[in-house]
């Protein structure tokens, strides 16, 4: 791998994963992602985090030639989460750094996964400064952003944050700036990542975006450990965006999503569907045999409404939607209007449950929970159109209240 000299004296350093297609059940197909690792040289040289184990000879092979006659003197380890860490062993057994800079939680973190005995760890507190030469490293600890662990680095001499997993996108790019692909894909990779990864730190985000306005940091690169780095203008697009995805503001959109077993329950959420579109709500209808739950995850960010559907299975619900709504509930979606369907043969428990996860979920339950038995016939398919109507008037008065 070629490094990429960013800045004078700054290289991009990392390793492109292709193929990768899978970040802890969030689906990264078919994109891949970004390993970002970055080299400073003054008079001291040091490397901000390292790549993903598998991924050592496309590093060592940037970080060698960016190193050229240098010395590696430091290593800061902003998170300790192995896609960040995993080539530190190797590194501190080749390379023997005069020290290994992290935050307190980020040492921590570092015994646990590595189990060192003599590293040179030094612990950085949030604020402190330290000089390596004509610049200086300033540490920022953005605690739950989104590991206990996790830190920025800011070098006011070059106005470049180093921000981690924050602003990243899982997306595998020749090219490194945000200004060099397509501003629609960026976006939605964007979206994405924050949707299946950092939602649930909305309010750290928040507060991590005050912290930089009221330091007054000069930021002219953004530089995240994942996918495209951002430079001049991009850098308050990728801060707004923050901004907005963390405040989780509703669209005038609802997401159906649903698994069925002899289609009953997929046609309930079309008429469903009409009685949305017919309120003037976009409407997003995705079945779980055909849509992965991140993919799900993405839009149910930016929707005032999710409406979910499940015959009844063995007393409970299908196991697709299940995970659906496990896997949502961790993602901790704020602001939410909610609905519950699904067909059933005898017991019929499916509707009860889902309104039980959705109301876990604090979001706010529209209508009774409509339960067809067995096949729909045109009474059923009026009340789904009913219930599409109910919850897009509450969509459109949530929304425009908010306005
Ligand atoms: Fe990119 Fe939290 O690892």
């Amino acid at each position: 791998m070629r490094p990429l000299e960013i800045k004078k004296d700054v290289f991009w350093v990392g390793a492109v994963d292709w193929s990768g297609r899978d970040f802890h059940g969030y689906s990264l197909s078919p994109l891949g992602t970004t390993y970002n690792s970055y080299l400073v040289k003054d008079e001291k040289t040091v490397l901000f985090d390292t790549v993903k184990a598998e991924f050592k000879d496309q590093f060592l092979c940037a970080l060698a030639q960016a190193l050229g006659e240098a010395k590696l003197d430091y290593i800061v380890a902003s998170h300790l989460e192995p896609d960040h860490s995993g080539c530190l062993p190797d590194l501190v057994e080749a390379l023997k750094p005069e020290k290994i800079f992290c935050s307190p939680m980020g040492e921590k973190a570092m015994k646990a996964h590595f189990h060192y005995r003599d590293w040179p760890v030094e612990v950085v507190q949030s604020g402190s400064e330290l000089s390596i030469g004509r610049r200086s490293l300033r540490f920022l600890e953005t605690r739950m952003l989104h590991w206990p662990d996790s830190m920025f680095t800011y070098i006011p001499e070059d106005e470049l944050l180093i921000s981690n997993d924050a602003f990243g996108q899982n997306w595998a790019t020749s090219e490194r700036f945000a200004d060099q692909v397509d501003p629609s894909t960026l976006k939605r990779a964007m979206t994405e990542y924050y949707a299946n990864i950092v939602l649930p730190f909305s309010s750290v985000v928040l507060k991590t975006l005050d912290q930089v306005r009221d330091l007054g940091l000069r930021v002219d690169m953004l530089c995240p450990d994942h996918g495209l780095m951002f430079r001049g203008p991009d850098v308050a697009m990728a801060l707004d965006a923050y901004r907005d995805f963390a405040l989780q503001r509703p669209e005038k959109k609802a997401v159906i999503v649903f698994d069925t077993m002899w289609r009953s329950t997929e046609k309930m959420a079309l008429a469903l569907a009409d009685g949305l579109a017919d309120g003037g709500v976009g409407v997003r209808v995705m079945s779980l045999k055909a849509n992965h739950h991140s993919a799900v995850m993405t839009e149910v960010m930016t929707a005032a409404a999710v409406a979910v559907g499940s015959p009844t299975h063995n007393n409970g619900v299908l196991p697709l939607v299940a995970g659906m709504l496990a896997y949502m509930k961790g993602l901790r979606p704020r602001n939410k209007l909610a609905a519950a369907f699904g067909s059933f043969g005898w017991s019929g428990e499916s509707v009860k449950v889902i309104t039980e996860w959705l109301e876990s979920m604090g979001m706010d339950v529209v209508g009774p929970g409509l339960k067809v038995r067995h096949v729909p016939e045109h009474r059923d398919f009026g009340q789904c159109y009913d219930l599409g109507r109910e919850l897009g008037r509450a969509i459109v008065e949530k929304v425009e209240s908010k306005a």
